[in-house]
Formats: structure tokens, C-alpha cells, sequence
């Protein structure tokens, strides 16, 4: 039997992204109202233990690639001590797999072996600088930093918190950590559009691989609209005015970027146009949400408690077989970009940005 996490439309998430908390030091417009989000109380925080356990058996399920998310991954203190946990049952689960299954063509992963486990954060970088080395030490493989601008005063606008200086010191403390290259996830906001080839220049600089996203509605306000959705033809347009941009295709085909070459490279620029060319079609995510509720899709308001589950005393065979059932009934797509699957209301969610973990 297949035992990965296949979902009716044929798609087989391999990609765990875990929330570790809604609290977060910034209040990125577009992710969080200005209050931020109700904390959750800590007993429903997923523990170190519980995430570390739902890992090894996510890597039983196929999962090869966990990111631990927020709200703000580093304002758990205990990071550290979840990566550790993680990477020990990540490496105790593909131990099994290649014992159980010695013709290794018969593994959960695609490519046919066991294969690696690799561990990263999307994180806004505060405090990164600290914590860097010992997250490295813990099993860091890699980190994705949100960055919009790198003007002072739109930054301090959109977050509603002046503290570029430090986000920027961060992402240099994760560069001497060995964390090279970092991703910068910029989301396309109109009033970010014009300071978009500073913020290029900075990344290329960094040597950091910078990608802007399309706003996906999942701001805590409710405020999204079509209309204000910045394109990527836009984007291109203003980044034209000061580089020279060639096509270069997705690093792989289920890779939510688009690249393009700058001046001829080595340096690159992703788009993520989730909302005019949604990659839903090939989309290989699976979602834990900080209190341990497994959610199949960023726009799937339907989740499952495995939390409760293991708090119940249940084995890892009937945690597995809910998250499966859950990833079975994931959602074809969101509805953002097609009237058509407007009748979906995908584009309606409970959760906003901070909520979900992105
Ligand atoms: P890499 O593995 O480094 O490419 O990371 P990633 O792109 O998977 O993760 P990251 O946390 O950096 O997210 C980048 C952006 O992709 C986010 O800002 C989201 O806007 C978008 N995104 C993440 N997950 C999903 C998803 O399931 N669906 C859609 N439509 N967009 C998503
Ligand atoms: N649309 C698109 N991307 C978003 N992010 C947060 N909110 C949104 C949104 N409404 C991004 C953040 C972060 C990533 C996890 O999701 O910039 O990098
Ligand atoms: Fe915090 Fe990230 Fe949301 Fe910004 S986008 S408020 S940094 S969780």
C-alpha cells in the first residue's frame, strides 16, 4: 500500500511546513493586524517532543524537506531544542525505512532512496545574528528570510516597527554562520514596488537569492483585492530600469519561483506568482499548525486535531492514517486567481498569514 500523503487530484506532499507560534515582533500589514494574533496558550503549543514525533512519522509518510515557520519561529525559545529533537527522529525514521525496505526502489521517496532530511525557517531575521550558530549546531540546513525593502521609512510603514537596522544585521549573522545562501522572500506590495531593484542590489551584494511574492488574500483584515495585486510584468518593468533580466525557468518543476537571470548572472530573481499563475497543480506541501492541527492547504479552512491524538495515547500508525485522510481531502486549488473556482471560496479564510505559517 502507499503509505505517502496523496491527496485525490493526484499530487504527493514530500514538504512539511510547521507553525511553531502566531507571535511575532513585527506586524507585517499583509500577515497580521496591528493588535497581532490571541496567543495561544502554551499547553496547546505543540511541545519540542510532540513536533519531533509528528516529524518521524511525517519522513514514514515521504516527507523529505520540513520548515518551521511562524508567526515568528524564533521567538520560541526553544528552537533549538525542536530542531535537535526533529533532526534525531527525521534520521531515526529513514534508519527504518532503509532497514525495512533494502530494495531501496520501494522507499517512500521519489527519487528511491531514503535519501536526507532537510531542515529550514522562514523567520523575519530578528535576533537571527544570536541564535544563528547555535541553530546551525542544531541541524539548520537552511533559512529563508521575509524582507520587503530596504527603505527605512516603507519598512517601518509595513511593519509597524522600525527595526530594518536589525533585520538586516540578522541576515548577515546567518551569512557568517554558513548559512549562504539565504532566500528573501519580499512580498509585492504597491508601496514596495519602487524601492524593489534597491532591494535587489542588497541581495545581489549578500549574495542572497531574492524572490518577490504576489499578496495572496490571507491579511488579518480582510483587505486584499484583485486589483491591488502587483504583477510580475510590473515587477519586471521597474526592475528594468536598472538591470538587465533574462528568463531562466524554475530550479525544479514544483519550485513556486520563476527565475530570471540579472546582468547576465550569477545572481538571480524569483517571482512567486501564487495568485495569476497559481502552482496549486503541483503544489507538494503538507501544513502543521502550532497546535498540532494538520491543515492540507493554505486556503483549506478544514483541519485535523493530531494533537489530540497524541495526547490521547494514540500509536504513530493511527496518527499517520489521520494525516493521510486529511491530505486526502486537500483542496484542487484556491480560488484567487479564477472566477470559475470562486464557488471553492478558497479565497475566504479563518486563518490569516500569521495564523497558518505561510
Ligand atoms: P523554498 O523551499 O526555499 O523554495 O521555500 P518556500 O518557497 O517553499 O517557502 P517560504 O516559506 O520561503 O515561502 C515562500 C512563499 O511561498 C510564501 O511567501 C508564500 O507566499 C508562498 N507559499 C508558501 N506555501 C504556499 C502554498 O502552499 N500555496 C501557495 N499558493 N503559496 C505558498
Ligand atoms: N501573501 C503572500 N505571502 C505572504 N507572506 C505573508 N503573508 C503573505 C501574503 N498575504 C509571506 C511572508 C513570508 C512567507 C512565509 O509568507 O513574507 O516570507
Ligand atoms: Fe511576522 Fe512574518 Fe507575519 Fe511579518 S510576515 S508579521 S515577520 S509572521
Amino acid at each position: 500500500a502507499d503509505v505517502r500523503l496523496v491527496d485525490r487530484y493526484g499530487r504527493i506532499a514530500r514538504d512539511l511546513r510547521v507553525s511553531l507560534t502566531t507571535a511575532c515582533n513585527l506586524r507585517c500589514t499583509y500577515c497580521m493586524p496591528a493588535e497581532g494574533l490571541p496567543l495561544i496558550p502554551r499547553d496547546e503549543l505543540l511541545t519540542p517532543g510532540e513536533i519531533a514525533r509528528l516529524v518521524g512519522i511525517g519522513v514514514h509518510l515521504g516527507i523529505r524537506d520540513v520548515r518551521f515557520t511562524g508567526g515568528e519561529p524564533l521567538m520560541r525559545r526553544d528552537l533549538e531544542t525542536i530542531l535537535t529533537a526533529s533532526r534525531e527522529a527525521a534520521d531515526a525514521a529513514l534508519h527504518e525505512i532503509a532497514r525495512a525496505t533494502p530494495d531501496t526502489t520501494a522507499t517512500p521517496d521519489t527519487t528511491g532512496a531514503p535519501g536526507t532530511v532537510r531542515f529550514a525557517i522562514t523567520t523575519n531575521a530578528l535576533g537571527l545574528d544570536k541564535r544563528a550558530d547555535a541553530l546551525v549546531a542544531a541541524g539548520l540546513d537552511r533559512v529563508n528570510v521575509s524582507l520587503d525593502t530596504v527603505d527605512h521609512a516603507a519598512f517601518a510603514a509595513l511593519t509597524r516597527r522600525d527595526r530594518l537596522d536589525d533585520v538586516l544585521t540578522g541576515i548577515r549573522g546567518a551569512i557568517s554562520a554558513g548559512l549562504s545562501p539565504v532566500k528573501i522572500n519580499a512580498v509585492l506590495l504597491p508601496e514596495v514596488l519602487e524601492g524593489a531593484p534597491d532591494l535587489l542590489a542588497w541581495a545581489l551584494e549578500h549574495g542572497c537569492r531574492l524572490r518577490f511574492i504576489e499578496e495572496m488574500p490571507l491579511d488579518a483584515d480582510g483587505n486584499w483585492t484583485r486589483d491591488d495585486v502587483v504583477s510580475a510584468a510590473d515587477l519586471l518593468e521597474r526592475l528594468g530600469t536598472r538591470f538587465t533580466l533574462t528568463p531562466a525557468g524554475r530550479e525544479d518543476p514544483s519550485a513556486p519561483a520563476e527565475e530570471w537571470l540579472v546582468d547576465d548572472g550569477p545572481g538571480t530573481v524569483g517571482i512567486i506568482a501564487s495568485v495569476t499563475r497559481s502552482f496549486c497543480r503541483t503544489c507538494d506541501r503538507t501544513r502543521l499548525t502550532a497546535e498540532g492541527t494538520v491543515r492540507s492547504c493554505l486556503f483549506g479552512d478544514e483541519e485535523t486535531d493530531l494533537r489530540a491524538l497524541l495526547r490521547s495515547g494514540a500509536s504513530d500508525d493511527e496518527v499517520a492514517d489521520a494525516w493521510r485522510t486529511a491530505m486526502w481531502a486537500k483542496p484542487r486549488a484556491h480560488g484567487s486567481d479564477s472566477p470559475e473556482l470562486a464557488g471553492d471560496a478558497f479565497a475566504e479564510t479563518a486563518r490569516s498569514m500569521g495564523a497558518i505559517g505561510g
